[in-house]
């Protein structure tokens, strides 16, 4: 069997890394562009400073900042109108993941006919898309180097997900300076979710040599850094290394897949509006305690590399240690449960049932080290509900 490795192939990292923006463009020819954003971006300067850095450069730039941390259809297809009206020729995203998806999927549907629908799914998307150059501030989802896209569907609001090479950014520039301003709950959040894509990473049924290195450097970064750049957000090491993680732990999942974290806390996003970085916080330390068997020494290889564990423990040992401090970690970083999140206790019980189903069906379940049965999802989401 053949492997395909896909992540964005030119990167730019170090701080004030976002003034290289118009040099980017010019090297790749662009006369007009896109910049795909949102209202916090607007607010913050940002946007304005990248269309300074470009008019100086004389490149024309249409500013479309209307996505929400809930991206869907409509803002795809209103971003698509804008970039045809103006007749840009490249895209810029600068925001998190969700803007970051956004321009994803419009430079896909510049190229190819039909709708958003129809490029989800795996590999639907024929043609590659327009150019994009991709300026995270958040560290979390790695969007900016995966293939991979999440949108909802205006009208039925379910999200759907989509996963082609064509959604790969052709540059991304890492610039932690745009993650100072993240608020300690967003920080955790994101945060976790990237050590979440990394752990599911190294424990996939698909992972391989290339995903292993990075996904264990990013548990390094992310497990080292993490709890500074809580604590002290303007803590710049503390947060390059978490956007350097974030990155190295989203070019791993990209090649690995996820697990069921993933498949779990969709659902909690569908029904409760919980957003995807805090719903797989809630989750990954159960989770991880339910899939430990199923890949004890990966698990443990894990702990070895954060020094939880040292060559004198056994497995089953190290691999506890790293459950009982994903645990501890949550309570550090005052991860919410579903129940403090503010979702009803009936509410929760009634859903429950549909979620489970939807998470043992969802594509990346197949992936985990241990594949979980209704009951047992049902009972996790129990679990969780309370911690
Ligand atoms: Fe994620």
């Amino acid at each position: 069997m053949h492997r395909e490795l896909d992540f964005t192939p030119r990167v730019i990292v170090g701080a004030d890394a976002r003034s290289r923006v118009a040099q980017e463009v010019k090297n790749l020819g662009w006369l007009h562009i896109l910049l795909v954003s949102d209202p916090f971006n607007e607010k913050m300067g940002r946007t304005s400073e990248v269309v300074q850095l470009l008019s100086k450069a004389e490149v024309k730039v249409s500013v479309y900042a209307d996505v929400t941390s809930e991206p869907d259809t409509d803002m795809v297809e209103n971003g698509l109108k804008q970039f045809q009206t103006h007749r840009c020729n490249g895209i810029i995203a600068l925001g998190g993941g969700s803007v970051i998806d956004t321009a994803k999927t419009i430079s896909v549907l510049a190229t190819n006919d039909g709708t958003v629908k129809q490029f989800m799914g795996i590999d639907k998307v024929p043609k590659p898309g327009v150019g994009l150059i991709a300026i995270p501030t958040t560290s979390g989802t790695g969007s900016e180097v995966t293939r991979v896209v999440v949108i909802a569907d205006a009208e039925s609001k379910l999200k759907m997900s989509g996963r082609s090479r064509a959604y790969v950014p052709n540059v991304a520039i890492l610039d932690h300076k745009l993650t100072i301003s993240m608020p300690r709950s967003l920080t955790a959040a994101t945060g976790i979710d990237a050590l979440t894509h990394a752990i599911e990473a190294y424990v996939s049924r698909q992972a391989n040599d290339f995903s292993d290195i990075l996904a264990l450097n990013a548990v390094k970064l992310i497990w080292g850094s993490i709890r500074q750049a809580w604590h002290d957000g303007s803590d710049e090491d503390a947060r390059e290394n978490m956007l350097i993680g974030s990155f190295q732990a989203g070019i791993a999942f990209s090649n690995a897949s996820v697990g069921l974290v993933h498949s779990m806390s969709e659902p909690l996003g569908a029904c409760f509006h919980v957003p995807h970085g805090l719903s797989n916080a809630m989750l990954l330390p159960a989770v991880s305690e339910f899939s430990v068997n199923g890949a004890v020494s990966r698990y443990a290889q894990i702990a070895r590399c954060i020094d939880l564990a040292d060559g004198s423990m056994g497995e089953e040992d190290s691999s506890r240690a790293l459950i009982d401090a994903l645990f501890q970690l949550n309570r550090e970083l005052e991860i919410l449960s579903p129940r403090s999140f503010g979702i009803d206790e009936n509410s929760y019980e009634e859903h429950i049932e549909k979620m489970a189903i939807d998470a043992v069906t969802a594509g990346s379940t197949t992936n985990n080290p241990v594949i979980p049965t209704v009951d047992k999802i049902r009972e996790i989401y129990h679990k969780i509900y309370y911690d």
